[in-house]
């Protein structure tokens, strides 16, 4: 069995074969925010089945796939499908994809998802840029023996997503006429949605939004020295906020709702990286 190192390598090599020149942005889309993967122009796609021990993603009907070609005058890779511990996926596994990111070259992460609303200012429907986290996951995909060639043993992560563009992702919200609200993200590992209580806990410990994705990913990102930009979608107030049950089916009509402002400022904060 190769090493983990050598798994990533031998699938960004494969990716490097497949295409005219390697992105130096990605951008991982979360739950119905899959429509971005449309307008890369020039698209090679790659499923995930056809990447060298890339794991499939779990959303409904297909595995997932790589889109690598041109958005917003950038050469980006979009990741359409993410490996979620929740399937059954290690963190490593789950994290695979970012790690081909890196060592491809990527030196932009933009990290998308659906998430709920703690913070009770917020509305369905809104778009938040994430300025911290919190890893409620119980694990974290640094764990075992630390590769060097990845980056350090104990990585900092002051400023796990970056201040420079998340001042950035404000002003294209302001030229494009966005609402765009800012707050910590908790990350837990689902899949069971949180419980009122778990909501009021989260709030307490200063959580303004809650997933089950992306804290891990940022991590890893951050060990390999990537500057990450991570936008949620509000897709539905969290557990007890509302006297009303939660439902995946809001959850994906809510980012169906809002994915044009949401196409609209991805696209708009890569286009000024
Ligand atoms: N909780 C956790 N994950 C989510 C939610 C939620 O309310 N909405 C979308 N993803």
């Amino acid at each position: 069995m190769s090493s983990y190192y050598d798994q990533v390598r031998e699938a960004a090599d494969f990716i490097r074969g497949r295409v005219a020149q390697v992105p130096d942005v990605a951008v991982v889309l979360g739950s119905g925010l899959g429509d971005l993967a449309t307008r890369v122009a020039g698209a090679v796609t790659l499923p995930y089945t056809d990447i060298p021990n890339w794991p499939p993603s779990g959303v409904v009907g297909h595995a997932g796939q790589l889109v690598v070609g041109d958005l917003a005058g950038r050469r980006v890779a979009v990741l359409a499908g993410r490996a979620h511990y929740y399937e059954g996926h290690s963190l490593l596994r789950s994290t695979f994809g970012v790690r081909v990111m890196g060592l491809l070259g990527v030196k932009t992460l933009v990290l998308t998802n659906a998430a709920g609303g703690i913070n009770t200012a917020f509305e369905s429907g809104a778009l938040m840029v994430i300025d911290d986290h919190i890893n409620l996951v119980g694990t974290n995909p640094l764990i075992g023996p630390n590769d060097e060639r990845f980056g350090p043993r104990f990585p900092d992560m002051t400023e796990a997503y970056s201040k420079r563009l998340r001042a950035l992702a404000d002003r294209v919200a302001t030229e494009r006429g966005i609402r765009l609200a800012h707050g910590v993200y908790a990350a837990l590992h689902g899949p069971s949605y949180e419980t009122p209580a778990e909501i009021r806990f989260l709030r307490t410990i200063g959580a303004d939004a809650v997933g089950m994705s992306t804290a891990p990913e940022t991590i890893v990102a951050r060990h390999m020295g990537l500057e990450v930009l991570a936008i949620s979608c509000i897709t539905n107030m969290a557990a007890g906020v509302l006297d009303a049950p939660l439902d995946h089916h809001e959850v994906m009509e809510t980012a169906r709702r809002v994915k044009d402002q949401f196409i609209g400022l991805v696209e708009g904060a890569i286009a000024a990286l």
